[in-house]
């Protein structure tokens, strides 16, 4: 059993290298931002204020969204329904960030996240994964970008998913971003004093996975 956790900030690359890593290694994955996400979908669809705290954590006892595994992906479902594309819409991001702040929804995405890990090894990227998810996790990585190269990977990705994007949107979204996700008081965007970082403002996705799996002893 092998807890490895991946965090850092939206555009480092977690997402493309918690799915490498996983294939390499036979591994599941786990976005754990996906899981916010799926929470800013529900607000939405059900037109509750995401600012507005105790509606928003009141609202999770009904939210019939599941997370559940398919081969070594977690895949989100809303009643059977399959919804992880929808959930990548930029004005979900802006949601996420949102309840991503509020206490209520931490506790319960992050109870849910150890959940899905018991019973065997899993790979999860986030933003809190080895702070505060899995602090005794047996490999941390935290990955660093510059912004610029960020807000770029941003646009490709969108647009591989055939959504149009304007990089100074993107950038100045990315911006807004990391600074909610690093100076909110609950889980705040940091790496573990144990954690390994890396840069990959210049490495390929291969390279980052390389370097993650010379640390691993299987
Ligand atoms: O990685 P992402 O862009 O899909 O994450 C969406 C939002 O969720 C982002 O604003 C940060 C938040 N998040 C978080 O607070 N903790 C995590 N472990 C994962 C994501």
């Amino acid at each position: 059993m092998m807890i490895i956790t991946i965090d850092g900030p939206a555009g480092s690359g977690k997402s493309t290298v918690a799915k490498e890593l996983s294939r390499k290694l036979g591994i599941p994955y786990i976005e754990t931002g996906s899981m916010y996400r799926a929470v800013a979908w529900w607000c939405k669809e059900n037109d509750i204020n995401p600012d507005d705290e105790s509606r928003v954590v009141d609202s999770l006892k009904e939210m019939n969204i599941d997370f559940v595994r398919e081969n070594n992906r977690f895949i989100v479902l809303h009643g059977g329904r399959i919804i992880n594309e929808e959930l990548f819409a930029p004005e979900i991001g802006d949601v996420a960030s949102k309840v991503a702040k509020i206490p209520g929804v931490r506790d319960f995405l992050v109870a849910r996240q150890r959940e899905l890990c018991e019973k065997g090894s899993c790979i999860l990227e986030g933003r809190d994964l080895g702070t505060v998810v899995f602090p005794d996790a047996d490999y941390k990585f935290f990955l660093v970008t510059s912004v610029e190269e960020r807000a770029r990977r941003r646009v490709r990705q969108l647009e591989e998913k055939g959504i149009r994007a304007d990089f100074k949107n993107v950038l100045e979204a990315i911006r807004r971003r990391d600074i909610q996700d690093e100076t909110r008081e609950v889980a705040p965007l940091k790496p573990a004093p144990d954690a390994t970082v890396i840069d990959t403002t210049h490495l390929s996705i291969d390279d980052v996975v390389e370097t993650i799996v010379s640390h691993i002893r299987v």
